[in-house]
C-alpha cells in the first residue's frame, strides 16, 4: 500500500485543526477584550476611538506593533529601557502592569478586573497579536 496520500491527508487535517484552534482562541480573546474592558483604553479600529485610552495616552493596537520596540519606564517614573512587544512582555503587561510602563502614558495601566486566568491572557494575546498588520498607505 502507498502511504503517501494517507500521510498527506493526516498532516493536512492536523494543520487544519491547528488553524481552527487558533481561530477559536482569537475569537475568545476578542470577547475578553470587550468583557475585561481592554477596549475602553486600547483602540483597535482607526474609526472607533477609545476615549479613556486617549485621555491616558494608552497605546493603540493598530498597525504593525507586534515584535516592535517601545520605550518603557521600569516602574512609573523609573529608568527608561527598550523592550520588544513579544509574548513575555504582553503577559507581564497584563499581569503586572506597573513593572514596565510605556513611555508617554500619563498613568500606568490598572490591573484587569479579576478573575483573569492564564488561558484568558493567552486568548487576549492571540487576539491582540492578530490585530498587528503592516499599515497600508
Ligand atoms: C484604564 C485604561 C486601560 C485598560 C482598561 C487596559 N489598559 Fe492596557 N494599558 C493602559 C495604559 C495607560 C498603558 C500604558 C502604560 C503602561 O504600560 O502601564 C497600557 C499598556 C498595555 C500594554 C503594553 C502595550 C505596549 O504597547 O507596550 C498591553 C499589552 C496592554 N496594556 C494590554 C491590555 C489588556 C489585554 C487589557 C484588558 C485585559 C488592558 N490592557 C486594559 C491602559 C489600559
Amino acid at each position: 500500500m502507498n502511504w503517501k496520500p494517507v500521510i498527506f491527508i493526516v498532516t493536512g487535517l492536523a494543520a487544519f485543526g491547528a488553524q481552527a484552534d487558533e481561530k477559536e482562541l482569537i475569537a475568545k480573546g476578542k470577547t475578553l477584550f470587550l468583557t475585561k474592558i481592554c477596549f475602553t483604553c486600547h483602540q483597535t479600529d482607526p474609526a472607533v476611538p477609545a476615549p479613556a485610552g486617549l485621555a491616558l495616552k494608552a497605546p493603540m493596537f493598530i498597525g504593525e506593533f507586534w515584535g516592535k520596540e517601545r520605550e518603557v519606564a521600569l516602574g512609573f517614573g523609573g529608568k527608561v529601557v527598550k523592550v520588544k512587544m513579544d509574548e513575555k512582555y504582553f503577559i507581564e503587561s497584563v499581569k503586572m502592569p506597573m513593572v514596565k510602563v510605556v513611555k508617554g502614558a500619563l498613568v500606568p495601566m490598572p490591573p484587569p478586573p479579576p478573575p483573569i486566568t492564564d488561558e484568558d491572557i493567552a486568548a487576549l494575546m492571540a487576539y491582540v497579536k492578530s490585530l498587528s498588520k503592516p499599515q497600508v498607505n
